[in-house]
C-alpha cells in the first residue's frame, strides 16, 4: 500500500514539480491536497514545458489518475482554462477527478485578497492575489461555497446571496469598492457547472480504494512547510497546511497512508512575498543565485528572494513532517561558486539557537551561524550518477544530510528528467525504482 507524500521543506518553489514528474511515470494516482492556483509547478516532459497551477501533474501521464482533493480551493475559471490549454496540446484531461467537498474561489474572494492587501500598506503579506486566504477564511467561517453546490442552482444562488449580503457592505463601506452582483456571479459559475460536475466524485473513497488495491499513490504537496498556517512564519504564510498532516486532511486519508514522506529542498533557499528569511542575501551572490537558478515565480512572475542553505529550517521541516528522505534539488546552480555557506544554527543576542525560535519577533532578528564549504567549480549537469559528482559536491550533500538527520535520496542537477541522481546509500528512498 505505498502512499508517497512530497512535501516542500522551505517557502515553496523547491522543485516539487520536477520530483513529481520523476516519480509520476511509475505511480497510479497523483493527488493534490492543499492550496489553489497560488501554487505553480513547472514540468519539462518530453522536451515540452508545462506550467500547472491547479491540475495535479499526473495529468501528463496517460496511465495516472489525477485527483484534486477536498483540501484544495478551486477557481473554476482557472481550472477550465488550464484544462483547455492542456487539451489543445493533446493531453487527455477527462481522467481528472475532483472532490465535491473542495471549496470554490469566488470573485469576491479575489476582490478581498486585493483590497485587504492594499489596505495593509507596508504590512502587506505579498499574497499571490488569487483569493486563497479569503476562500479558506470563508471555509472556516462556514459560509464557503463548495464544488458540490454547483449541482443545485437554487442552493448555489442562496449561498452566494448570503455571502454577499455582508461582504458587499464591507466592500462598499470600508473599502469604497463597487458591490458584486449575485446574479453575475451565479451566471458565470453555473456556466462552468456542467464541465466541472462530470469530474466530481468522492475522492477520499477513490484514493483509499486505490491504496487498498496496493496501487501507488503520490500525494503532491503545494507550497512549503515555512508557509504553513500553523507552523510557518505566521502571518507571512499561506492559509492552508502544506505539512504532511495537511495532506491527510486534504486528501481524506489517515496518517498511516503515508509510507514515504519525501522532503523537497533546494540546495539554497528562496522565498517570495514578505516575512523573515534569516539567510537572505542582499548582495551580488544573492542575485547570482537568482539569475542562475531562474528564480522567478511561476504564478506571479515575481523575483524570488535568495539566500544560503538553512539547515535549521530543514531540521524543523524534518521534525514537523516526519520526513523519511530528502530530495535535494538544483545543486547545479552552485557549479561556478568558489565557496558555499551552510547555516547550521542562529544567533540571537549572543545566544546560539539550534532550533527555529517559537517567538516570531526573535525569528525576525536572528543572525545565521555559517559553516563554509568549498565549491566544486565544475559543471555537474551532465553527471549520470551520484558517484560521478565531484567530491566537494558530495560533501555538500552529505553535510546537509548529516545536519538534517535524514537521508538524501535524490539529487537534482538540472531541469530535465535525466538530470536526477538517485543515491544508492539512502536505501529508504524511492520505492519507485
Ligand atoms: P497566498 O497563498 O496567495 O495567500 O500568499 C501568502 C504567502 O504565501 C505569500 O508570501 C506568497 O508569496 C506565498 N506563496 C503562496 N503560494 C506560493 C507558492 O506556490 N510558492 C511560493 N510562495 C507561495
Amino acid at each position: 500500500m505505498p502512499g508517497i507524500a512530497l512535501i516542500g521543506t522551505q517557502w515553496g518553489d523547491e522543485g516539487k514539480g520536477k520530483i513529481t514528474d520523476l516519480l509520476a511515470g511509475d505511480v497510479d494516482m497523483v493527488v493534490r491536497c492543499t492550496g489553489g492556483d497560488n501554487a505553480g509547478h513547472t514540468l519539462v516532459v518530453g522536451g515540452e514545458t508545462y506550467k500547472l497551477r491547479l491540475t495535479p501533474s499526473g495529468i501528463l501521464y496517460p496511465d495516472v489518475t489525477p485527483v484534486i482533493g477536498n483540501g484544495v480551493v478551486i477557481n473554476p475559471r482557472v481550472l477550465l482554462e488550464e484544462l483547455d490549454s492542456l487539451d489543445s496540446r493533446g493531453v487527455d484531461v477527462s481522467r481528472l477527478r475532483i472532490s465535491g467537498n473542495a471549496h470554490l474561489v469566488m470573485p469576491y474572494h479575489l476582490e478581498f485578497d486585493k483590497v485587504t492587501e492594499r489596505f495593509l500598506g507596508k504590512r502587506q503579506l505579498g499574497t499571490t492575489k488569487k483569493g486563497i486566504g479569503p476562500t479558506y477564511a470563508d471555509k472556516a467561517m462556514r459560509v464557503g461555497v463548495r464544488v458540490q453546490d454547483l449541482y443545485d442552482p437554487k442552493i448555489f444562488g442562496q449561498k452566494v446571496e448570503a455571502a454577499l449580503r455582508d461582504k458587499n457592505q464591507i466592500l462598499t463601506r470600508v473599502y469604497g469598492r463597487l458591490p458584486i452582483e449575485v446574479d453575475e456571479v451565479c451566471e458565470e459559475y453555473l456556466g462552468y457547472a456542467d464541465r466541472i460536475v462530470e469530474m466530481v466524485c468522492d475522492t477520499s473513497l477513490l484514493v483509499n480504494e486505490a491504496l487498498r488495491r496496493d496501487e501507488t499513490v503520490l500525494f503532491e504537496g503545494a507550497q512549503g512547510t515555512l508557509l504553513d498556517l500553523d507552523h510557518g512564519t505566521y502571518p507571512y504564510v499561506t492559509s492552508s497546511n502544506p505539512v504532511a498532516t495537511g495532506i491527510c486532511t486534504g486528501a481524506g486519508v489517515g496518517p498511516k497512508a503515508l509510507d514515504e514522506i519525501v522532503g523537497i529542498t533546494k540546495a539554497y533557499v528562496t522565498r517570495v512575498g514578505t516575512g523573515p528569511f534569516p539567510t537572505e542575501l542582499f548582495d551580488e551572490t544573492g542575485d547570482e543565485i537568482g539569475r542562475i537558478g531562474h528564480e522567478f515565480g511561476t504564478v506571479t512572475g515575481r523575483k524570488r528572494r535568495c539566500g544560503w542553505f538553512d539547515a535549521v529550517l530543514l531540521r524543523y521541516a524534518s521534525r514537523l513532517n516526519s520526513l523519511t528522505s530528502i530530495a535535494l534539488t538544483k545543486l547545479d546552480v552552485f557549479s561556478s561558486f568558489e565557496k558555499l555557506q551552510i547555516c547550521v544554527a542562529y544567533e540571537h543576542q549572543g545566544e546560539r539557537l539550534d532550533e527555529v525560535p517559537f517567538h516570531q519577533s526573535v525569528m525576525h532578528h536572528v543572525v545565521p551561524v555559517y559553516e563554509e564549504m568549498p565549491g566544486w567549480r565544475t559543471d555537474i549537469s551532465e553527471a549520470t550518477s551520484y558517484a560521478e559528482l565531484p567530491a566537494e559536491a558530495r560533501a555538500y550533500v552529505e553535510r546537509i544530510e548529516q545536519l538534517a538527520g535524514v537521508p538524501v535520496g535524490i539529487v537534482g542537477v538540472g531541469p530535465g528528467r535525466r538530470q536526477t541522481l538517485r543515491r544508492e546509500a539512502a536505501a529508504t528512498v524511492g520505492v519507485v525504482q
